[in-house]
């Protein structure tokens, strides 16, 4: 074990172009879709682990401040797994930072926990590759499962009890020269929590057994469409994913609605930029209201300036394909 000294890991959030929906098995966070995502350049987690025998508990710092109870205790579930797996019994200190732009509206999560699985295992001294890591990650949450690997990622669905559920490469950042241009369309944390939303959908939504039954062929599309570079194959699937996912969460009881005008605004856009103008751009959206619209990297200024003026919508950035997780120390 590293005794002294902070290992460091760098891992980016990424966007579902097929979403997860749903899980198989709630104990080990599986999947019960399978998803394939972007990691998106520049939307950087960074964070500093160490172990060291004379601390008496789990020290975690999210941006500079003491993590809540909430926020750290799933640090703390990710830390001592980590501890079993490299039979460790000393505490760590934890330090998160999110250099993502302000007001950038994107969940942290995904990131965030490939990060924290990275720096964790390096500084209990398992040397682990990123298949491994995903692992990890995937048990504090799903979606970070992927932000491990660059480029463009497939989660498989989960089958219950298989704890080796990892995510895996499709192609690297360089594949495909796309665009994510994000749409902010509200302030503030999302409502209620995927995982919350999630298991309301599962036990409550008429929809959910449809969603889940459709969601592999969409992914296979989005993964066809990948392969081939043909963005409306893409784009298509990806649109009703996202749809076929907001339609089983709105149909929960009590209903699940990430919506707000802003987002309609922004669809509206992204509809009007290809019917009018012929742009292959496409929209999709997680669980809360911003709108991300994926474009040819050639059209990524003209999609942010109209998203820019959509009323309602209070900030926009653009993100390209983005690297795997990076430790170092
Ligand atoms: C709508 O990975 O946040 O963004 O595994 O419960 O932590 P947990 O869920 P999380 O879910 C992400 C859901 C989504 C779609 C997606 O990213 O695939």
């Amino acid at each position: 074990m590293k005794k002294s000294g902070f290992v460091h890991a760098r891992a980016c959030a990424n966007i579902a172009l097929s979403k997860y929906w749903g899980k198989s098995d709630l104990e080990l966070n599986l999947p019960a879709v399978p998803s394939i995502s972007m990691t998106l350049d520049g939307l950087v987690t960074k964070t500093r682990v160490r172990f060291d025998e004379s601390l008496r508990a789990d020290l975690v710092h999210l941006d500079g401040r003491e993590a809540s109870a909430a926020e750290a205790r799933r640090v703390v579930e990710l830390l001592h797994r980590v501890r079993g797996l490299a039979k460790i019994t000393s505490y760590a200190e934890v330090h998160s930072e999110n250099a993502f732009p302000t007001a950038a509206g994107l969940a942290s999560s995904a990131s965030g926990f490939a990060a924290l699985a990275a720096a964790a295992c390096k500084a209990a001294g398992l040397d682990y590759d990123e298949k491994r890591l995903s692992r990890i990650a995937r048990r504090s949450s799903a979606s970070a499962a992927r932000s491990l690997f660059g480029g463009f990622v497939e989660l498989p669905a989960g089958k219950p009890g298989n704890d080796g559920l990892a995510a895996k490469p499709l192609f690297g950042p360089e594949h495909w020269d796309l665009r994510i241009v994000v749409a902010v369309a509200a302030k503030g944390p999302k409502k209620i929590g995927s995982t919350e939303g999630m298991e309301r959908s599962r036990h409550t939504s008429p929809f959910y057994e449809a969603w889940v039954a459709d969601a592999p062929r969409l992914s296979q599309r989005v993964k066809k469409g990948l392969r081939d570079r043909d963005l409306d194959l893409l784009g298509r699937a990806m649109e009703q994913s996202t749809l076929a996912f907001h339609a089983c969460a709105i149909a929960s009881d009590p209903g699940i609605v990430y919506w707000q005008p802003a987002t309609l605004a922004a669809f509206a856009t992204v509809r009007r930029l290809r019917d009018e103008q012929g742009l292959s751009v496409w929209a999709t959206m997680d669980a809360g209201p911003h709108v991300k619209a994926l474009c040819h990297a050639e059209d990524a200024r003209r999609v942010q300036a109209a998203l820019k003026k959509t009323e309602g919508v209070l900030s926009t950035l653009v993100a390209k394909p983005g690297p795997g997780v990076v430790v170092r120390g």
